[in-house]
């Protein structure tokens, strides 16, 4: 039977909020940092109020249906665990200086600034994935760079990323309840592994194979999921995946759309058909796009001025339901929160 905690939810959203005040105060102290470096004072759209109240509110929005299906039991309290505090305050020194680094490749319209580690990676690797996306230092092609990935994410979204990563799980639950047992999943483009261990704590049992194209931050997921069984990890491309027709039960990503070209995008929806059984899963988390929101237009405007992202604005005007539907998927369905939508649909059995 499972035990109930009185206030569970209050307990949980409480933790949330006083999380994402911690990042929120790291996100606005990195302006700082910023002027003090370059000198430069950024208009920021994002600061005026009204803009300003409307985001928080959805953010809070999203913690709280985030508590709630923790108390629903969709995923364990354990998503929340904290990582090691010594660890989390000594990279913030290191994510300053890197601040500086991409306040001054951003002044520059810098996007193709790699060191010697980054230039080993470079060459195998597809055109358009040749730059430093969010103008960050390394790409995704350095140690470094894999090192501080998750904690600059959630400073960008005021400590809102993983429950925005998490969207999709009630909606992957209602198709497959339970604990994934005799299940295998394919997470596309999974970088450091964040939500593959969202994906893991609610579904121990299922067999999951990790994917990406950078091996540091393959790498870097293997390190950070050393304490879960039934992983596999596979350097590759989302639009070439190295695998047989017909073998995974769910297919999934977060965070990738918005970083490839309309046609890479389409590719890739089409390989996650073709790996995919007949009746399995196909789902993703990425922004919203401008046919989910009125009211973020503004942001993703905003979103690849400030930070280097030379396909955003396509994948804003290209519902990516519309993809799916065109790929054969049926029965979409998706939740939306803060900035985020997750999206699911299933590929059909062949009568
Ligand atoms: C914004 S990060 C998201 C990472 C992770 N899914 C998350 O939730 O934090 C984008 C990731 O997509 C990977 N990526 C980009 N293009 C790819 C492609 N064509 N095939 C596989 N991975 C790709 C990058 O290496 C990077 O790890």
């Amino acid at each position: 039977m499972k035990l109930r905690i009185p206030y569970q939810d209050k307990i949980t959203l409480g933790y949330s909020l006083a999380r994402s005040a911690h990042f929120a105060a790291q996100q606005f102290s990195l302006p700082i940092f910023e002027f003090l470096t370059t000198g430069k004072r950024k208009h920021r759209h994002s600061l005026e109020p009204q803009k300003i109240k409307l985001a928080y509110t959805e953010l809070y929005r999203l913690l709280k249906k985030d508590a709630e299906n923790i108390q629903h039991g969709y995923y364990p309290m354990d998503v929340l665990k904290p990582e090691n505090l010594a660890e989390h305050f000594r990279r913030y020194p290191r994510i300053i200086m890197d601040g500086y680094q991409i306040a001054k490749r951003r002044m520059d319209r810098n996007q193709k600034d790699f060191n010697e580690e980054a230039n080993e990676f470079l060459k195998e690797l597809p055109e358009y994935y040749q730059r430093n996306f969010h103008f960050q230092t390394g790409g995704y092609l350095t140690k470094e760079s894999a090192d501080l990935y998750e904690h600059q994410v959630e400073i960008l979204f005021s400590g809102a990323a993983d429950a925005m990563r998490r969207l999709i799980i009630p909606l992957v639950k209602d198709f497959y309840p339970g604990q994934g047992e005799g299940l295998h999943f394919l997470e596309v483009a999974a970088g450091t592994g964040r939500l593959t261990r969202f994906m893991k704590l609610a579904f121990p049992k299922a067999r999951i194979t990790v994917l990406d194209l950078s091996y540091p931050y393959l790498k870097k997921a293997q390190d950070n999921l050393h304490d879960f069984d039934r992983l596999d990890f596979v350097q590759g491309a989302a639009e070439d995946l190295p695998f047989q027709g017909g073998k995974f039960d769910f297919v999934y990503s977060c965070f990738l759309f918005h970083e490839l070209p309309l046609e890479i995008r389409r590719q890739a929806v089409a390989e996650g058909h073709r790996v995919l059984k007949e009746g399995g899963l196909f789902g993703f988390v990425d922004s919203v796009q401008k046919e989910d929101t009125k009211d973020f237009d503004w942001a993703l405007e905003q979103f690849p001025v400030d930070f280097h992202e030379p396909f955003y604005k396509n994948y804003t005007m290209n519902p990516m339901e519309g993809l799916l539907s065109y790929q054969g998927f049926a029965k979409i369905k998706k939740d939306q929160g803060f900035f985020a939508k997750a999206v699911v649909g299933q590929k059909p059995f062949s009568s």
